[in-house]
C-alpha cells in the first residue's frame, strides 16, 4: 500500500537511491541531487518537517525536501530536489507528494512557495511563472522554470521580489559528488538529449 511519510533516519540512504534513480541521467550525465539531499540535511536552512517520503510496502519510491530561502528579506519556502522512482513514475505519486508539502507549509504559517522546475508541471498545483509574479534571482534573471505560489492571499501582488536559495544548492563539489557515488550501486553514466546541466567543478 503506498502512504506518504515525514522523512526518518532509517529510510535516509533507501531516499537518497530513490533520489539518485529519479534524476538519474535526466539533466546530465550522472547526477547530483543523491548528494544535495545528503549535505541539505545539515545545512541551516533544511526544514525535517518538509521533507516528505512515499512508500510503497516499505519501500521508498518518491522523495520531496524543503528548506528556507529568502524572498526579499521575508523567509519563505522552497523545495527540491522532489524525485520519484522512474518505475513508478505517472502514478500520481509526484502529485501527492507535492501536495502533502503544499498543505504543510500552509500549516506552518508560511505565506509563499518559490521553486526552479519542470515548467510544465506545477502550474496543475496552482504555481505561476515568475514573470507574473514580479520574482527575479538574485543576479536579476528570470525565466520559465522560476516560480511561485502564494499561501498568503496577496502576498505576490505588488510585491516584486527576488528569490534567494539555500548556499547548499550552489556549493556541490564534483569530486564530493563521485566519491559518494561510491555507497551507490554503479549506475552508467549517458550523454542524453535535452541534458543542460553542468556540473560545478
Ligand atoms: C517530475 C516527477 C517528480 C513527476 O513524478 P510523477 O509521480 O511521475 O508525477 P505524476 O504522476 O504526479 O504526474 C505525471 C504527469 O506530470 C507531468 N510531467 C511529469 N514530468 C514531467 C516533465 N519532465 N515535463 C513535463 N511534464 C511532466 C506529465 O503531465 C505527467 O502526465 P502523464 O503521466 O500523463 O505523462 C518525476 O517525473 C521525476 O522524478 N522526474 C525526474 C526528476 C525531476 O525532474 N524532478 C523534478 C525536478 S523539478
Amino acid at each position: 500500500m503506498l502512504r506518504i511519510i515525514k522523512e526518518t533516519k532509517e529510510y535516509y540512504h533507501q531516499a537518497e537511491k530513490c533520489i539518485q534513480k529519479a534524476f538519474w541521467n535526466v539533466y546530465m550525465p550522472g547526477c547530483e541531487e543523491h548528494y544535495l539531499v545528503y549535505k541539505m540535511r545539515s545545512s541551516p536552512e533544511y526544514v525535517s518537517n518538509l521533507s516528505f517520503l512515499a512508500l510503497d510496502d516499505g519501500y521508498v519510491v518518491g522523495a520531496i525536501y524543503g528548506s528556507v530561502a529568502k524572498y526579499n528579506s521575508d523567509d519563505i519556502i522552497t523545495f527540491g530536489p522532489l524525485g520519484v522512482d522512474p518505475k513508478y513514475q505517472h502514478q500520481g505519486i509526484g502529485e501527492m507528494l507535492v501536495q502533502e508539502f503544499i498543505k504543510e507549509t500552509k500549516k506552518m504559517g508560511y505565506k509563499a512557495i518559490v521553486i526552479t522546475g519542470v515548467p510544465e508541471y506545477y502550474p496543475r498545483f496552482g504555481f505561476q511563472n515568475c514573470y507574473k509574479l514580479g520574482i527575479t534571482t538574485d543576479d536579476g534573471t528570470q525565466f520559465p522554470a522560476l516560480m511561485g505560489l502564494e499561501l498568503e492571499k496577496g502576498f505576490f501582488d505588488n510585491n516584486p521580489g527576488v528569490f534567494q536559495e539555500a548556499s547548499v544548492f550552489f556549493s556541490l563539489n564534483r569530486n564530493e559528488v563521485e566519491k559518494y557515488n561510491s555507497f551507490f550501486p554503479p549506475l552508467e553514466k549517458k550523454i542524453l538529449p535535452g541534458q543542460w546541466k553542468k556540473q560545478k567543478k
